[in-house]
């Protein structure tokens, strides 16, 4: 097992990249499972994208780098032989692995995929992809821990589904599910994230018809085949808005590339708040030196209000502003378990039901600390950048998940981290 280590206290200059989006690969990769040839570009190398082509591969899809040294461009193939059968052991890695359920059932008519298991951060159920399949004609068993999901009449059949509630896996499954099945279909309610949205646009240019790209209407007519393409991924707005939180953290100055200023508005306005001095450009931001931050109150919810994935992150970033902030985290039931790890920091945070109450002007003196997600362990790498002395993160797998060289790219712009690797006990 691997540990970060970090001597807190430097000012980071220079200009980071940020790398494709974890949350738009995943099920764009899936899209591998409907077509004999698929390139994608950009593709981040990360353990969750690794765990995704090790289940894509035990289904019949087999990938190569098109160019040796650079592993964001991936050819997916095919030879049109796909298994109906996601196993336990490579679904349990990662609950995105879900997301093969829509595409297997609509090509194969039948699927056969394990249910993902517990998570961190809340129970996180699967209800509603399993809505979407039975509105599309699909009968649905849970055996032995699989869902075991069959097209009554050989094919699902396209149907309008209304969403209860908004779901990004459960609307990637959807609009998956629907590619092939015979018909249009409309989801209602459906989620606008910008990874739907690129879901959507991969999907167009493989000759798909789909209206109501980016809001809660989405409506899709089934196709019989899909184009060959070649297609890149969106940056990750999470990993930018982490990197926008590590320069205001430091204090410093720094220049952000490839962003989609686009999708992460809710959060630049939050910044803007706390009275963060920036400059946003075509596809940058460059963050300045500011003075004391004000302390916030916000609340997550789905896009485009300010996301979940960055409510670790900005919990951090508000023990070191002028005063007391709230911060109400409406989309996971279990999302706080970075505070506790926060608080040995010296952070001052206290927890009433689903509120984190931030105590501001914190000063943090470094300790080894645990990693229990993915964005909470960014959250201990944020602290520890700003903290005095050394801090430890454990448990880094969870980190690697998500952040593509996250230490790399913090230390070529002057932090002081470090990976370890820990002895055997
Ligand atoms: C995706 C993102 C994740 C992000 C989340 C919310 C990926 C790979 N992951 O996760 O980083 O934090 O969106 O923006 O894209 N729910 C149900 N029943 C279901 C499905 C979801 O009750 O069948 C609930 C969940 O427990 C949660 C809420 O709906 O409370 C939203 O979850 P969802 O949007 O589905 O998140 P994911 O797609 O799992």
């Amino acid at each position: 097992m691997e540990s970060i280590i970090i001597s807190g206290g430097n000012s980071l200059s220079g200009t980071i990249e940020c790398s494709g989006s974890k949350n738009a690969s995943l099920p764009i990769l899936a899209l591998s499972i409907l077509t004999s040839n698929l390139e994608i570009k950009n593709i981040p190398n990360l353990a969750d994208v690794k765990s995704m082509l090790n289940l894509l591969n035990s289904l019949g899809v087999h990938h190569s780098y098109v160019n040796k040294n650079n592993k964001s461009n991936i050819l997916l193939e095919n030879s049109n032989k796909i298994s109906s059968l996601a196993e336990y052991d490579l679904v349990r890695k990662m609950r995105a692995s879900f997301l093969v359920l829509g595409p297997l059932l609509t090509r194969n008519g039948f699927a056969r995929v394990s249910l993902p298991g517990g998570c961190a951060i809340g129970l996180r159920p699967v209800d509603l992809h399993i809505f979407a399949m039975k509105k599309l004609g699909a009968d649905i068993e849970l055996i032995d821990g699989y869902v075991i999901a069959k097209a009554i009449k050989g094919k699902l059949i396209g149907n309008k589904i209304i969403f209860p509630q908004v779901s990004v896996g459960a609307t990637e499954n959807a609009i998956m599910a629907a590619i092939f099945a015979r018909g249009e279909t409309l989801i209602e309610n459906a989620a606008r994230e910008p990874e739907v949205q690129d879901l959507c646009n991969c999907l167009i240019s493989m000759g798909v018809k789909i209206d109501g790209v980016g809001s809660s209407t989405i409506y899709i007519e089934g196709v019989n085949s899909l184009n060959k393409v070649s297609y890149n991924v969106i940056s990750d707005r999470i990993e930018a808005c982490s990197f926008i939180i590590a320069a205001a953290i430091t204090k410093s100055n720094l220049v952000i590339k490839n962003i989609n200023l686009d999708h992460i508005q809710s959060f630049l306005i939050v910044m803007k708040s706390m009275g963060l001095k920036f400059k946003a450009q075509e596809k940058s931001i460059e963050v300045f030196e500011s003075g004391d931050l004000n302390p916030i109150d916000l609340k997550t919810s789905a896009y485009p209000g300010f996301p979940t994935d960055m409510q670790a992150q900005i919990v951090t970033l508000a023990c070191f502003s002028n005063g007391d902030s709230e911060v109400k985290e409406n989309i996971f039931e279990n999302r706080f378990m970075h505070i506790p790890e926060l608080n040995r920091l010296g952070a001052n945070i206290t927890i009433e039901g689903n509120r984190a109450i931030i105590r501001g002007k914190s000063s943090f003196v470094g300790a080894e600390v645990m990693a229990t997600d993915l964005r909470a362990s960014v959250s201990l790498i944020l602290a520890g950048l700003a903290a005095k002395g050394t801090t430890k993160v454990n448990r880094v797998y969870h980190l690697d998940r998500g952040y593509e060289k996250i230490d790399e790219k913090l230390s070529s712009c002057g932090a002081n981290i470090y990976r370890k690797k820990n002895e055997k006990p």
